[in-house]
Formats: C-alpha cells, sequence, structure tokens
C-alpha cells in the first residue's frame, strides 16, 4: 500500500520507494504538512511546535490558545485569508467583495490506480502494474458553499507523487478565484538553494543556483506560455547539493501556460515553496455548480543530489507523460528545410532537398514555413493553411506523394494559434484575434494570437489542421508558437480573467482531439525553439524543439539546463550549418554532431552545401546514432560537467545495468599548454573493468569514476569527444 492513513494520529502517509510524505489532520480540522523526505515509518507530528507567536492570529476555534497559528505551521493547501501571510495557494472573493475562505477537512478517500484531470494533461499510470494509488482530500468551507478536493497521485516505483486541487462551488453565489495554487511545501527547517532555470529566445533553461534567503523568491511566467523566460520546473536543495549528495525536492508543472513558482523563507527560518497559475490577468469566476482545476503538479524527492531527481523526472515524462506511437520509439532523422531555405523555396527545390537527404541516410523531410497562402514572409497569412500550389509547383498531396515515393517520410509545419493581419483569415473573423476593443493590439512577429478560450475559434482550427493533415500520408506536425499573449482580452461575453486559463483548455482540447484522431502522428512542440518547453506539452507532443539556437556551443548550457528535468528524448536537437546563423560561431561538424545526437537528432541545413567528406561525416554520424539510440534515449542520463561554468562540457549515458556507458565532451575553452581535464564517470559498476571501443585498452571502473578519464590534450577549442565503454 503506497498510501495508508491512520485513524489514531488522523495522518496520511505517502510511500514511494525512497520516500515518504506525510501530512496529519488536526483537532480543527485543518490539514498541517510533517514531512516529505526520506523513506521513513512512523509519525512525524514531533516536528510540529507551538508557540504564542506574535502578531500571528489564532483560530477562533482555538479558544484562547494563543500557540496555535496558522502563520507559522506548516500546511498542505493555505489559503489566503486564514491567518496565514506567508504565499498561499488559493485566494478568492464571494459575492460580497469578502475575500478568503476557512477550508476544514470533510471527508477522503483511497482510491487504486492514478487520478487523471478532465481537460488538462496529466501523469498517467496503472493501478496493477504500476501500484499507482490517488488520495482524495476533501475540504470545504461552509460559509460559500465552497469545495476544494485535494488531489495525490503515488508512483511508488518511480519515487514520483503528483499534486492537483479542484475548487468547486458548491454554494448559491459566485465565487471569484484570484489566486489558484496547486502544491507547496513546506519546511519547518533548513538552509536551501533554488535552482530555477531562465533565458530568452535563442538562449531558453541557463541553469540560476542561489540561496533561499528571507523574503519571497518568485520567477513565473506572465506571457501566456510557460516562456523562453523562465522554466515552470524548480529544485529546492541542501546549500552543499550536488549531483551526487544531498536532500532536492523538485516541482514541475504539467501546464504551459502562465505560472508562478514561489520560495518563502520567512522569520521563523521555514521555507515554504509553491507552484500556481500565473496570478496576473487572473480572476476566474465560478458560478454555483461550476469549477476549477488546478493544473498538475510532479514532485520528487531525492537524498542522494540533484542527478537522482533528474533520473526519477526523466523516467516519469517518458513513460507516464508522453504517450503514442512514438513514446518508446526511437524517432525518425529528419532533415527539417528552415535553415536550409527559410521561406525560400519551391516544390521542386524541396524534392531536390529530399533527394540529398536520402542520400545521407535522413528518413523524413519536414516542410517548415511558408508552404501555406501568400506566406512569403513572416508578415502574413497564419491562419490560411491551405498550400500554395504555385509555389509547391502541385497540390500538397503530390509533393507528399513524391517524398515518400523517394522513400522518406513527410512532416509539415503549422502554427495554428496565430493570425496575421493580412489574412484571409483574420480579415473574416477580425473578433477571433485576442485584442482589446478600442485600443491597438500588442503585434509580436507581426502576429496577433486567436482566441482559444472561444470554442468556435478551436474547432474552425481544428479542422483547418484536420484539413492539412487529411492530405496524404504526413507523419510528422512541428506545432509552433512564436510569440508572448499581451492582451488577454477575449470579444466574447464572458469574464477576461478566465481568458488565459481557458485558451490553455482550448489548446489541450485540439490536441487531445489530433492525438486521438491520429495516432501515430508524431508531434514536435515549438515556440520560436523551445519557449514552451513543458511537462503539458510533451502530454501531446513526446519532443519539442529545444531551441532556435542550433549552435553546438550555446547548446551546451541550453541542453544542460534542459536535461535536469526533461529526458534527452524530448529534446528537439539539429545539426546545422556553419558559420552558425545565430552566432556566426564555426565549429567542427564532428562536434554538432556529438551535441545534436544528444536530443532526438536530425539536421537544418542544404546538404547540397556540404563537401564529399562532409556527407561522409553525417553518414556516420546517422550510422552511429541509430546504433546508439536505445543507450541515449533509454539510459541514464549524467551530467559530468556545468558547461556555464567549466571549460568542458561533457555528460554520459550509462546503461541501467552498468553494461555500457557513452561519454561525451566538447572543449569550449583553450589555453597554450593546457593542462589536463579528467572527466569523472558515473553509473559503472565498482569493480568491474571497462574495454574503450575507441583505443582498444582496458580501464578500471573505480578509476574511471574515481580519477576520471583524461580529454586528450590534443583536441582543439570546439572540438569534441566520444567514448563508448562496455563491461569486460
Ligand atoms: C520559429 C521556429 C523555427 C522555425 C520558424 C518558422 O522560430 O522555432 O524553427 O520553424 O519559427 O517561422
Amino acid at each position: 500500500m503506497a498510501i495508508l492513513f491512520d485513524e489514531s494520529k488522523k495522518t496520511f502517509t505517502l510511500h514511494t520507494d525512497h520516500s515518504t510524505y506525510q501530512m496529519q489532520l488536526d483537532r480543527y480540522g485543518y490539514l498541517l504538512h510533517l514531512y516529505y523526505g526520506r523513506r521513513s515509518e512512523g509519525c512525524m507530528d514531533y516536528l510540529l511546535q507551538f508557540a504564542d507567536r506574535g502578531f500571528s492570529g489564532n483560530p477562533y476555534d482555538a479558544g484562547l490558545d494563543r500557540t496555535y497559528s496558522l502563520d507559522v505551521l506548516p500546511q498542505e493547501f493555505p489559503v489566503q485569508g486564514s491567518g496565514d501571510y506567508r504565499a498561499t495557494l488559493l485566494s478568492l472573493r464571494d459575492e460580497s467583495g469578502a475575500w478568503g475562505c476557512d477550508l476544514r477537512y470533510q471527508s477522503h478517500a483511497i482510491e487504486r490506480g492514478k487520478y487523471a484531470l478532465a481537460g488538462l494533461p496529466a501523469v498517467y499510470a496503472e493501478a496493477e502494474e504500476d501500484e499507482s494509488e490517488t488520495l482524495r482530500i476533501e475540504l470545504k468551507n461552509e460559509r460559500t458553499g465552497l469545495r476544494v478536493t485535494l488531489l495525490y497521485g503515488v508512483l511508488p516505483r518511480l519515487d514520483i507523487i503528483t499534486r492537483s486541487a479542484i475548487v468547486s462551488n458548491e454554494g448559491s453565489g459566485t465565487v471569484t478565484v484570484d489566486r489558484l495554487g496547486s502544491a507547496c511545501l513546506d519546511f519547518v527547517s533548513g538552509d536551501f538553494d533554488l535552482l530555477s532555470f531562465y533565458g530568452r529566445h535563442a538562449l531558453e533553461r541557463q541553469l540560476c543556483r542561489r540561496p533561499v534567503e528571507h523574503g519571497l523568491l518568485s520567477v513565473g511566467s506572465r506571457r501566456g506560455y510557460s516562456s523562453h523566460h523562465y522554466n515552470p520546473f524548480v529544485i529546492l536543495c541542501d546549500r552543499d547539493a550536488t549531483e551526487t549528495s544531498g536532500r532536492c525536492w523538485a516541482m514541475q508543472y504539467v501546464y504551459s501556460g502562465g505560472f508562478r513558482a514561489d520560495c518563502e523563507r520567512d522569520g521563523y527560518e521555514q521555507t515554504r515553496l509553491s507552484m500556481s497559475l500565473a496570478g496576473e490577468k487572473f480572476a476566474y469566476p465560478l458560478a454555483p455548480g461550476e469549477s476549477l482545476t488546478a493544473p498538475e503538479v510532479i514532485l520528487t524527492y531525492s537524498d542522494t543530489g540533484l542527478e537522482t531527481i533528474s533520473h526519477n523526472l526523466h523516467r516519469c515524462l517518458q513513460k507516464h507523460v508522453c504517450r503514442g506511437k512514438y513514446r518508446d520509439a526511437v524517432r525518425p532523422i529528419l532533415l527539417n528545410s528552415w535553415e536550409a531555405s527559410y521561406f525560400d523555396f519551391s516544390g521542386e527545390s524541396l524534392l531536390r532537398l529530399a533527394d540529398e537527404a536520402k542520400a545521407l541516410g535522413v528518413e523524413m523531410l519536414v516542410m517548415d514555413d511558408g508552404w501555406f497562402g501568400a506566406r512569403r514572409d513572416d508578415c502574413r497569412a497564419l491562419g490560411d493553411w491551405s498550400a500554395n500550389e504555385e509555389k509547391l509547383g502541385g497540390s500538397l498531396g503530390d509533393l507528399i506523394r513524391e517524398v515518400n515515393r523517394r522513400g522518406l517520410k513527410f512532416g509539415i509545419w503549422m502554427e495554428p494559434e496565430m493570425v496575421s493581419e493580412d489574412s484571409e483569415l483574420y480579415r473574416a473573423h477580425p473578433d477571433w484575434a485576442l485584442a482589446i476593443p478600442g485600443e491597438k493590439p500588442q503585434r509580436s512577429r507581426y502576429q496577433l494570437v486567436l482566441d482559444l478560450s472561444r470554442r468556435e475559434v478551436c474547432e474552425e482550427i481544428y479542422k483547418r489542421i484536420c484539413a492539412v493533415l487529411d492530405q496524404g500520408n504526413i507523419e510528422y506536425l512541428k506545432w509552433d508558437v512564436n510569440r508572448s499573449i499581451a492582451e488577454a482580452f477575449s470579444h466574447e461575453d464572458k469574464a477576461q480573467g478566465r481568458v488565459l486559463y481557458d485558451y490553455m483548455l482550448g489548446l489541450y482540447d485540439i490536441l487531445e482531439r489530433l492525438v486521438q484522431r491520429y495516432p501515430d502522428l508524431l508531434i514536435e512542440g515549438c515556440s520560436g525553439g523551445g519557449g514552451r518547453f513543458d511537462a503539458g506539452m510533451l502530454y501531446y507532443s513526446p519532443q519539442i524543439w529545444c531551441s532556435d539556437n542550433t549552435d553546438a556551443v550555446n547548446r551546451l548550457s541550453i541542453q544542460y539546463g534542459t536535461s535536469f528535468g526533461y529526458p534527452v528524448s524530448a529534446m528537439g536537437s539539429h545539426v546545422s550549418a556553419c558559420p552558425n546563423h545565430q552566432t556566426g560561431r564555426t565549429t567542427p561538424l564532428s562536434t554538432r554532431g556529438t551535441v545534436a545526437m544528444s536530443g532526438t537528432f536530425g539536421f537544418e541545413l542544404d546538404p547540397a552545401k556540404l563537401s564529399e567528406e562532409e556527407k561522409r561525416e553525417v553518414g556516420r554520424q546517422i550510422a552511429a546514432f541509430k546504433a546508439d539510440a536505445a543507450l541515449i534515449h533509454g539510459g541514464l542520463y549524467y551530467r559530468l560537467s556545468d558547461p556555464g561554468r567549466e571549460r568542458v562540457g561533457a555528460w554520459e549515458f550509462a546503461a541501467e545495468d552498468g553494461s555500457e556507458a557513452l561519454v561525451c565532451a566538447v572543449l569550449q575553452e583553450i589555453e597554450g599548454n593546457m593542462t589536463g581535464s579528467y572527466l569523472r564517470l558515473r553509473g559503472l559498476t565498482p569493480g568491474t573493468l571497462y574495454r574503450c571501443r575507441e583505443d582498444g585498452r582496458t580501464y578500471p571502473a573505480a578509476a574511471l569514476m574515481d580519477m576520471g578519464f583524461p580529454l586528450p590534450l590534443s583536441l582543439h577549442q570546439y572540438e569534441s569527444l566520444t567514448r563508448h565503454f562496455e563491461r569486460v
């Protein structure tokens, strides 16, 4: 049993193989958080301390007891207005305008299997196979009739606990939800660091590690999407935690809209970490009978450092969030037309690209932006999803057939959530774009955002996508979204504070219908590269274009940061031409291959511009990737260095049973008369020997892990190394 309720102590205990989560129902019906840490038996309520804390109020029920205050006690679902002045998970108003509500326990249920969330992506697991369980705790506010159902999912073997909450209005008046969080973790003591992942277009998910000091440390996105700027994923850890040691707790949001991750250390040296919907432009009215679901948060704990956190999340996302035919399959090696020709292509040039790609061993041609309507540049035609037959020299179906005839799969680019002002769609339905009446809208990449909070708009987008996909054997869809939302204003008569959330429900509904209708279609998420790289999108698209920046050296820190929360099989990564189009840097083709292979692997260049030797090198890369794909996508990923701080970017894939490992490294900086760099491997079987395929030598596992493997001193700047080690 993963979930236990102790009637005498009134504790709920959630066990995974290596962690325990415990909470307690106290004498007033409040749900207090006790513990989330190493697997443990027994009751942890001894951790609670009661003292008269000045200016911390007491619930009326506590009578003259001034030592009981929700302001200082660790809680499961803190509510604004309950006397807790820290960052809370729920804030609401009733019709009179009164804020707050006093939530008390009503009942609970323990169920086999993992809960699902209507309309929202969530971790899935079987009751039998995964031994998963669900805990539902019902909280109620008598005055407003508000019910909050707290949901906990436990996947014991994966060391994963999920949380969500459903707010339902069972009263007779409307309540407005101004803030809704999914999970918080309260710590009664500890000195922590917070790891978050920041960036910008073309440099996403850079690691930021900083101490949690007194006050509120908050990262999030107000852009309507999860964003390039901050990722909806954070790790709290001991100040001295490393890759292989220390306590760490992760929170990953299964949501692609705006978010807010708050970390607050109070004057009593207590810390609270929480994940919520973005507060800006959010005020969600719930009429009697209506409910609102908080997106899911995935929690995992490790007392063996950051590496275990990543391994837990990689497994969970790969096998319990990603779905469909390509969840477990190696993805086709693709060549994308974007950096090969941008908007400047024809049907003929695409077929030439297909011929060249086929000759190299590529398996799929992806026709990127520029194939529809009057789309000759990025100023126009978004929304007009019918093929420009003049440009393609025939119908889309003809082109697909020609590509297939050459032995290649066919993939296509779309940006369905957007509309250009210069488009048939916008001329017919100007009110379908999000904009404030009487104000000029913000343009971004010349385009506007369609109002996916409206059913009819979603219906039309869905129809148009199906009309494209039905024109032939399209096996891949690159789903792009290339701007942030500025005006969250719908022309439909509705409360505007619900638009951003309803937009996400609309998007997820379209994606879900597509996934059901085209079960073999591979969708690659994209948002100007990795601007919507989150666990929510992975429910529909098992891979996401990691960044528009294809520079192999910049990619080291982008993919490094991404790897903390997301598996390598999710990272869209391509070899592109040099000088690199984003940075102007020239790196060896072999290095570009090494870096792109640590992702989904593909190409983003015109093969006709490669020399014969480069073509042979590409052929070797494709063969190498195919040979190693199972290890790269199925093995354990180890970060051997921090490329943002060290001159070598190094990482490793090791089989779970330690039988083999693939080590990759790129030398970023070089000096005269270089000192040696030694890569300390991990995940090998101590006490055994490993043979290196490339140099034929045998190495002791302990020495490889404790002293390291020397990077050849002959390596030049930007050169890379790959080494296979097999246990003998
Ligand atoms: C975005 C994507 C690119 C490419 C262009 C096309 O920037 O990230 O890969 O598809 O759009 O306009």
